[in-house]
């Protein structure tokens, strides 16, 4: 797999070498162009034990650095963000540098690729930092049995949104299979979910949804799902039971304050 990480620091540069490792072909991405240049030297900027025979073994292979964002994530399947998120003045984290990427990272996307953000579990701004990266990538090729658009969907259907990641975990009833995903968004009718492994428009899946530890189960049947990666999940089917307790379990959230209202 080709995978691009945005950030080449502690978190981002050993991440990248053991990918190679793995024997994915990986580009590792920032923006300090005295870094990758020492990178290109063979320099090794941190110390973190067998880091250096790593990037030795694989550098000009199966791992390359770059500066440039753009043609980084054009040339790959799959994309992570890690870049710094130092505490800001208030004691929070700042995201501006995330957010940064994620603008950079949604004009250089096309329909290939998906977006995670398996550290948005949280409320607030991250939740809408990269919800709408998500967003831009994974909306809107809708019941794709025919490969009509519908991009009026989302309005139509989604009156109520909850702009935040949860980690989704899904049965495909029929088939068996096992599918991971994080949310993008949620609704009281449904909820989207950007996953590597699409599942067919109209099967019925068991899903759980996970935010801060709060676990919430549902049938729900899917409606929109992205060519090739990601897939919306669509809510519409559930049962009278599920519907309510998707319902009281955002609410729970919103008043343990784990989520903003809107
Ligand atoms: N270091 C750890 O042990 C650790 C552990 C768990 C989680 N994390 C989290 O992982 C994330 C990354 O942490 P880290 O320690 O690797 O940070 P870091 O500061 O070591 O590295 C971040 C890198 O991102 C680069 N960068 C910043 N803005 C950029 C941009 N616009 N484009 C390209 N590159 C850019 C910086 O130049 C830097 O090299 C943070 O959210 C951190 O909280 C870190």
């Amino acid at each position: 797999m080709r995978i691009a990480l945005i950030g080449s620091g502690y978190v981002g540069l050993v991440s990248a070498a053991c990918f190679a490792e793995l024997g994915h072909e990986v580009t590792s991405v920032d923006n300090d162009a005295a870094k990758i240049a020492a990178l290109e030297r063979g320099e090794v900027p941190i110390h973190e034990h067998f880091l250096p025979e790593l990037l030795k073994r694989h550098h000009r292979k199966r791992l390359n650095f770059s500066t440039s964002i753009m043609e980084s994530v054009r040339a790959s399947e799959v994309v992570f963000i890690t870049v710094g998120t130092p505490q800001s003045e208030t004691g929070e984290a700042d995201l501006s540098f995330v957010e940064a990427v994620a603008n950079e990272i949604a004009s250089a996307i096309d329909n290939s690729h998906q977006t995670r953000g398996k550290s948005l579990a949280v409320r607030g701004r991250r939740g809408h930092a990269l919800g709408s990266l998500c967003e831009s990538n994974t909306l809107m090729e809708s019941d794709n049995s025919k490969g009509a658009k519908q991009p009026g969907l989302r309005e139509q259907r989604y009156t109520i949104r909850y702009p935040f990641a949860a980690d989704a975990e899904m049965l495909e009833l029929q088939s068996g299979n096992r599918v991971s995903g994080v949310t993008s968004d949620l609704s009281a009718g449904g909820c989207f979910v950007c996953a590597g492994h699409p599942l067919e428009v109209g099967a019925r899946v068991r899903g759980t949804l996970t935010h801060n530890g709060q676990k919430v189960a549902m049938l729900a049947v899917v409606r929109v799902v992205k060519a090739r990666f990601g897939m919306g999940l669509e809510f519409l089917d559930l049962d009278a039971n599920s519907h309510a307790t998707l319902l009281a379990w955002i609410g729970a959230l919103q008043k343990s304050r784990l989520i903003d209202g809107e």
